[in-house]
């Protein structure tokens, strides 16, 4: 298989933690894209026409992109049933984690590129504003109910994770941590855990 991301994606990172924690890594080979908004890259483009990443190309040639459906493959590929809370009572609570965890880093990128990637006369402050807003309302959520992890990490756990790990990557003037005790508290071992610290973003 192989995997087109950058190290800085919180998606191409979760898919990476979920294939070192279904000791699948070994059989994933790495491929550094670059992908902006208006900078084309053809040759990525003619494996994924939205150019986004991640994207995991398999042994036959089919290309798959989203984090999401990326985790799916690993998980049937590898067996697993635990990742996605298959057969549990909480599976639909956990999936609404995880699209929350999701839907935060997409606003974390969404903030990142306004204020970054933009051209500097055309920002508009109260858009990322709004977006660091609904970043702060899911914190506020996750401290008062953060994801259970019994024994193993669940797409929900590994995707706030990796989420959590960008604010710190790329927001280190916005401490998280402060107002979120519980939730520091949480995603302590978490980011220790030997998957997170193989994947760090750079
Ligand atoms: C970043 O540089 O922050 C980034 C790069 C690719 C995807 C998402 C974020």
């Amino acid at each position: 298989m192989k995997l087109y991301t950058a190290s800085a994606s919180p998606f191409g990172r979760t898919v990476k933690v979920v294939a070192h924690e279904l000791s699948l890594m070994e059989a994933i080979t790495v491929e550094a894209v670059t992908v902006a908004p208006t900078k084309p890259n053809e040759a990525f483009q003619a494996k994924n026409p939205l150019r986004k990443i991640p994207a995991m190309e398999l042994e036959d040639g089919t290309v798959l992109s989203d984090s999401g459906l990326i985790a799916q493959y690993l998980a049937s590929r590898a067996g697993d049933t635990d990742l996605f809370a298959e057969n549990s009572p909480g599976r639909w609570a956990m999936l609404a984690d995880y699209q929350l965890a999701k839907g935060m880093a997409d606003c974390a990128v969404s903030a990142r590129y306004e204020t970054f990637l933009r051209p500097e006369e055309r920002r508009w402050p109260d858009w990322a504003a709004d977006q660091h807003d609904k970043i702060d309302a899911g914190l506020k959520r996750f401290d008062a109910a953060p994801p259970a992890v019994e024994g193993h990490l669940t797409i929900a756990a590994i995707a706030l994770g990796a989420t959590l790990g960008y604010l710190d990557f790329r927001f280190t003037d916005r401490d998280w941590r402060s107002g979120h005790p519980a939730l520091a508290e949480w995603a302590l071992p978490i980011l220790e855990r030997p998957s997170f610290e193989a994947t760090k973003p750079a």
